[in-house]
């Protein structure tokens, strides 16, 4: 008799177990980070990657703004559209490692910035985080890449001006949207509130450049 009782009971705590799990309730511990970095290879992809993320949001930034002010948000629409990707390759091409610059999100305009799967994983955490806690997603964070390389990460925030391309469309410049639309048939950015996760910077340190940072 013994067996089946512990079967009956091994049956009834599954189904516990199931009717728990499909609450719905907030999780009761935080995600674990995906593809995670000794300790030593952390501190290398954060001295490499943390000056090449800073440079590219800066300078993304500043020439988002100079375009607004001298073109209007129709004009700097079409520049984002032109120039976002070729000043990543430019600011890539000034740092003084061999890394590789990227900015991703899993609700992409662009689809030449959709995620890989290393990307995906880590946005996906990061918005498992922001579901759990917002205050427990972190400001950088490095992971595994693809083969040998490290991967910096910094999640980037949809500031009040970013709205005006990527916020609620009925509030949006039509102007403004027609062209997105024009150049995006897919778009998937539009939607955001302030203050939400937009995406992320990404830094790939590949295996040549990481001991340039060891020194
Ligand atoms: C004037 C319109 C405009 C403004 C303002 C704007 N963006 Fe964008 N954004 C675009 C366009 C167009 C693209 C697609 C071209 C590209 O960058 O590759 C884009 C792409 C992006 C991407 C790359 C991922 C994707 O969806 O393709 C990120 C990340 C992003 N924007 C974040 C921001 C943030 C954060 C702000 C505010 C600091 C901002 N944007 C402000 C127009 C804008």
């Amino acid at each position: 008799m013994e067996p089946r009782v512990t079967l009956k009971a091994m049956a009834l705590s599954g189904v516990l177990a199931l009717l728990l799990a499909s609450c719905g309730e907030a999780p009761e511990a935080p995600p674990l980070p995906p593809d995670p970095l000794t300790s030593e290879e952390a501190a290398q992809a954060i001295a490499l990657g943390a000056p090449a993320a800073g440079a590219l949001g800066e300078g993304l930034l500043a020439r988002l703004a100079h375009a607004i002010d001298s073109e209007g948000l129709e004009g700097a629409t079409s520049f984002c559209s032109e120039a976002a990707i070729p000043i990543t390759e430019e600011i890539e091409a000034a740092q003084a490692a061999d890394l590789s610059l990227k900015r991703t999100t899993l609700r992409w305009r662009n689809p030449d910035n959709a995620p890989d799967q290393w990307e995906e994983r880590v946005l996906r955490y990061l918005e498992a985080l922001e579901g759990f806690d917002p205050e427990s997603v972190p400001v950088e964070l490095t992971a595994q890449g693809p083969g040998e390389s490290l991967r910096y990460y910094r999640p980037l925030r949809a500031a009040p001006m970013c709205l005006n391309c990527h916020g609620d469309e009925g509030e949006m410049d039509p102007r403004v949207l027609d062209i997105i639309r024009e150049n995006y048939p897919e778009d998937r950015a539009t939607g955001y509130e302030a203050g939400e996760l937009r995406g992320v910077i990404r830094v790939e340190i590949p295996q040549e450049a990481q001991t340039q940072g060891a020194g």
